[in-house]
This record gives C-alpha cells, structure tokens and sequence, in this order.
C-alpha cells in the first residue's frame, strides 16, 4: 500500500482534485470538509474508478475545533493509521480594509489559520503518539507579500507558514516531516472572480504537482515551483505603488 492521507477542504478545488491523484497512486483515502453529500459523491466516483484500499469520508467545520482533534482520531482508527495529514481547507473573501469587512477578515483567519493550527495540532498529537507522520500544510505566494483587498488572507498564509516552520523545529528528530506548500493561481472557485490570475494552471496539474511534492517530503515550495520560486521572492522586493495595483 502507498500509505493513507487525511484531507481537509476535500470537496472542491485543490483538496479535490488531490484525493483524485492520491487515490489515483493507490493511497487510503481520509476525506473531510463540511459539504458531506459531495464528499459522499466524490468517494462513490473514486472507488469505481480506482478501488482505493480503504476510503473515509467525514463532515468537518475546521472552525469547530473540538472537533477536528475528534476527526483526525477517527479517522486515523477508520484507516488503521495515518501516514499524512494536509491541512488544506481554506477560503479566501477578498476582505477590503477599514470598509466594512471585518467579518470577512475574522472569518479568514479563523478558517485559514486557526483552523489550520487546529489541523497540525491534531495531527501532530496522533503523529506523536504513532511515533512518525507527515504534516503538510497549504499556504500561497499571498504569504510572501500583503496583497491588497486580501490583507487578512495575506496574513493568515504568511501566518501559516511561520507556524509550520516552528513545527517542523519542534519536531525535529521525532520522525514527523513538516511541507510548507506555497500556491501561485490554480484554477479553483476559490480565485475565478479574480480579473488577473498569473501563470494560471489547471487544478488537475497542481494536484499532480502537489502529489509529488508531497511524496518528496520537500520542505516548501511553491506551485508550480517555477516560474513562482523566481517570482515570489521577487514579489517582497516591488513598490508599494505597483502592489497597490495587484
Ligand atoms: N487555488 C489557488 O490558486 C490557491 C492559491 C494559494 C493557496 N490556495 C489555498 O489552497 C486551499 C484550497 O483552496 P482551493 O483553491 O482548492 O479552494 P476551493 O475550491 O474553494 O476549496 C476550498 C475547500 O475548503 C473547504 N472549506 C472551506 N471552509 C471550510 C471550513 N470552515 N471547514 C472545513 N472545510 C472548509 C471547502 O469545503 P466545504 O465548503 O465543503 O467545507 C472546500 O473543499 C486553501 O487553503 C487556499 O487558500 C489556493
């Protein structure tokens, strides 16, 4: 067997498209997120299509945070062990500041990185006690620069990170990896409102790069890695002026 993976955010978009591409390279398959009649759809469609040694499905509001540490357990003992957890669910509001849209920004970082702590915390304490485990953890070039009608989501990317990176300190010789992902666009419901998306790539591509992202255990990287390895750090060094335009 390849191993067994827990998603959260599996219903749409990236989570989605990856449960396909894990399931695709013979993965037992833990899926969550809170829309259960789609969940129920996908893990019908993925078990015709690639008879997965076992699959889960499970709803879960990662904003109920009790409940995630319930999930990751559950579904760990649903599957006889976990090997890896990504901490992918997210949402992305395009919050404008001092306009009314505080609500928007509470609710981005609580779905975006408190939900997300909720998420490695759970999966560490049952990597922990397994004695090995893989973390990964979804952040964004938004991480590498505040960007405009995003601050909160800018904040709570770059949040993610730095707090993914103290994980991987901590657990540093405990046999747990720790993979900090940094999208650029890829094609979700997540940006199609968006009237610019740079080097935009279809979300079948990023799943199949983030799959193997994943099996590398890299410790970060952007997707696609290039042309963003070279743009993102570029992104810290332009004008506030050409940034306020983004
Ligand atoms: N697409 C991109 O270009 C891009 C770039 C950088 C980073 N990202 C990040 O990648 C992750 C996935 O985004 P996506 O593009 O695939 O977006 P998406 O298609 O909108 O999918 C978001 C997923 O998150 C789940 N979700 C939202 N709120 C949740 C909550 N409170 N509890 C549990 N699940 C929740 C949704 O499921 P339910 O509605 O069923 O709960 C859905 O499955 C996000 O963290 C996003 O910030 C995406």
């Amino acid at each position: 067997m390849a191993g067994s993976i827990l998603l959260t955010g599996a219903s749409s978009g990236i989570g989605r498209a990856l449960a396909y591409e894990m399931a695709k390279k013979g993965y037992a398959l833990a899926l969550t997120s809170r829309k259960t009649d789609v969940l129920n759809e996908i893990r019908d469609d993925i078990e015709k299509r690639y008879h997965p040694p076992a699959l889960v499905v499970r709803g879960l509001d990662v904003t109920d945070y009790d409940d995630v540490f319930a999930a990751v357990d559950e579904m760990a003992e649903a599957l006889g062990g976990l090997d890896i957890v990504f901490a992918n669910a997210g949402i992305g509001l395009g919050e404008k500041v001092g306009r009314g849209d505080f609500e928007k920004a509470r609710r981005t970082i609580e779905v975006n990185l408190i939900g997300a702590i909720a998420t490695v915390d759970a999966a560490a304490a049952y990597f922990l006690k397994q004695g090995s485990g893989h973390i990964v953890g979804t952040s964004s070039v938004a991480a590498f620069r505040g960007m405009p009608r995003s601050s909160a989501y800018s904040a709570s990317k770059a949040g993610l990170a730095i707090y993914l990176e103290a994980v991987r300190a901590e657990m540093y010789r405990k046999h747990i990896d720790v993979t900090v992902l940094y999208p650029g666009y890829i094609d979700t419901p997540l940006n199609r409102m968006l009237p610019s998306r740079p080097f935009l790539i279809s979300v079948e591509k990023g799943a199949a790069i983030i799959a193997r992202l994943i099996e590398k255990k890299v410790k970060s990287a952007t997707v696609p890695v290039f042309p963003w390895n070279l743009v993102g750090p570029l992104l810290k060094m332009l004008p506030t002026g050409v940034i306020s335009r983004m």
